[in-house]
Order: C-alpha cells, then sequence, then structure tokens
C-alpha cells in the first residue's frame, strides 16, 4: 500500500514538473519569464538528488510553482512604458474608461472627444494624469483629424502610435428600416465607417513607425443582421469588411489589426 501511494507521489511530482514547464516554456516563448524556467528546473533537479520522500517532494513543488505563478504574474502584463495610444470617443462610454483605466496603468493616452466641453471630456481632463491629453476631434472633420495627427506626432517622436482605437460611433435611435431617415443612415456610415477609415489612413504612418495596432469597436449587430439596427449594423458590417483587408495588408508591415464586436453593454454615460 505504502509503495502504490509513493508511485501515485511520485507521478503527481513528475506531472506537476512537466504542466510547470511547459507552461514557462511557453511564456518563454514569448521572451518572458526564462528566469523562472531556470529556477523551477535548478529547484527540481535538487529536489529530485537530495529530497527522497515524494510527500515533501509534491508540496515544495507546489509551494515553489504557487511562487513563481504569483511572483511571475506581472509578467503576463504587457508593459505600459514608452507606449502611446489614440482613443476616439472618449466622451462617454467605453472610449472614456478605457482611456482612464490606460491612463491609470501608466500609458501615454491621447483621448479624441466629440465635444472638448462635454461633461464627459470635462471630466476626464480633471480626474487624468498629465500623461493623458484630452483632444478636440470629431472624426467627420478632416481638419480636425490633420491637427490631431500633427499634434500627436510632435508628441510622439520616434516611437510613433503604440495603438489607435477606432470607438466613437453612433447608434441613434433603434427602428425599423424602413422608416429610418436616410439622414441617419448616412450619419452612421459617415461616423462609424468614414470616420474611422480616415483616422487610420492619417495616422497609418505613426502606427507603422511603432509596428502598433488598430483596434476597432465594430458590434455584434455588423456580423447578425437584428431587426431595429439596419442602418447601424450595415456601417459596422462595413467597418468589420475593411478591417479584414487592411489586417491581411498590414501584416508585413508588423500592423496588428483587430476588431472587437460588443453585444449590448450598458456603458457608464448610456
Ligand atoms: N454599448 C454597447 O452595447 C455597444 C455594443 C456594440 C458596439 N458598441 C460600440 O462601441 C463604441 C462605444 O460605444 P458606447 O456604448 O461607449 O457608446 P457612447 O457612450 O455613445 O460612446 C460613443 C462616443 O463616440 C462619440 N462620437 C459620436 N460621434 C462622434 C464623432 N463624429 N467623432 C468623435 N466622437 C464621436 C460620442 O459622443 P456623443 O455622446 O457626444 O455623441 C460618444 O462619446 C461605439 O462604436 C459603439 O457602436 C457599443
Amino acid at each position: 500500500m505504502e509503495g502504490i501511494v509513493e508511485g501515485c507521489l511520485g507521478f503527481l511530482y513528475g506531472l506537476l514538473m512537466v504542466i510547470c514547464v511547459g507552461l514557462l516554456l511557453l511564456r518563454v516563448a514569448e521572451g518572458r519569464s526564462v528566469r523562472w524556467l531556470a529556477l523551477l528546473v535548478v529547484s527540481g533537479v535538487m529536489l529530485s538528488c537530495w529530497v527522497h520522500s515524494s510527500v515533501l517532494k509534491v508540496g515544495l513543488m507546489s509551494v515553489l510553482c504557487s511562487v513563481i505563478h504569483y511572483v511571475g504574474r506581472e509578467e503576463v502584463m504587457l508593459s505600459t512604458l514608452d507606449k502611446a495610444v489614440l482613443i476616439t470617443g472618449c466622451d462617454s462610454g467605453f472610449g472614456h474608461d478605457l482611456a482612464r483605466f490606460l491612463d491609470s496603468a501608466g500609458m501615454r493616452v491621447f483621448a479624441g472627444v466629440l465635444n472638448e466641453l462635454s461633461p464627459g471630456a470635462l471630466k476626464l481632463k480633471k480626474a487624468a494624469s498629465p500623461n493623458l491629453t484630452v483632444l478636440q476631434l470629431d472624426i467627420t472633420n478632416s481638419s480636425q483629424i490633420t491637427q490631431a495627427y500633427q499634434y500627436i506626432k510632435s508628441q510622439t517622436g520616434k516611437a510613433g502610435l503604440w495603438a489607435l482605437v477606432n470607438n466613437a460611433g453612433v447608434l441613434g435611435y433603434v427602428c425599423d428600416g424602413e422608416i429610418q431617415p436616410i439622414k441617419m443612415y448616412k450619419r452612421h456610415v459617415d461616423v462609424n465607417f468614414i470616420g474611422s477609415v480616415e483616422i487610420t489612413q492619417v495616422f497609418l504612418p505613426l502606427i507603422r513607425q511603432s509596428k502598433g495596432r488598430i483596434i476597432s469597436i465594430s458590434s455584434l449587430a455588423g456580423e447578425v443582421p437584428l431587426p431595429g439596427f439596419a442602418g447601424y449594423g450595415a456601417s459596422k458590417a462595413a467597418m468589420i469588411a475593411y478591417n479584414g483587408a487592411i489586417r491581411q495588408e498590414l501584416y508585413r508591415w508588423g500592423v496588428r489589426v483587430i476588431i472587437i464586436q460588443p453585444g449590448a453593454f450598458k456603458t457608464s454615460e448610456n
């Protein structure tokens, strides 16, 4: 009986080692955790040579794995140092919250707002650190886009822009496609599609410079046709198609293109 328990514990110890080494190897492949892997391997060899009780080996190895997991978890987080991000539509909702979050995480944040005197924009200015700049940026206004580009270029220098978050969007009201005014269809296309395309085109040189990323907030409605969302869904579908194409075109430049398609969220301000 004792032999069986000892055998099981020996097996458990081996399994624990294989899993931990495997997980750390995955992180090492991403350029992280080399020292933790070295520590684990050295400790494993020492335990195997000097400790004969399987219970003690499993116990010590479990403690070591927990410590490595706890102390090394910070490495899983991307470093925010010297990274600049532009987010559009920060007056409210996702954009506003994301700007505050990335600011608190230590990023250089350029928060584009539709109206720099809106309550959301003023709140952002008040609550943020000096690393966050609120910029007047209506994404349907070419001259405001150019001004924002010139300013961000002068601030980021050689590092370029690490990320552009195309968040600004309009939903308007939910109604049958038959009665939705053409004016609203045009607004959907102008803001949700053309505006984000123009921003992307203008800022691409800065993003390419840093081998950065373009993140666009589309919608579930752009993938699945939903009653009441004809115009909105169509504009978000256009966004998905556009980003799908440029994702492949920009891959060779080291620029990543990411689409996020949220379902329905009650964001902070709506
Ligand atoms: N919340 C959801 O459930 C959900 C689901 C799927 C997708 N999304 C998408 O996620 C993004 C953020 O949505 P949200 O829920 O956070 O809504 P939100 O609070 O209305 O945020 C959108 C922001 O974009 C701004 N904006 C509108 N037109 C603009 C323009 N021409 N230039 C610059 N900014 C402009 C809006 O300003 P004003 O408020 O002053 O108009 C608003 O601050 C949108 O693209 C939306 O379509 C949201």
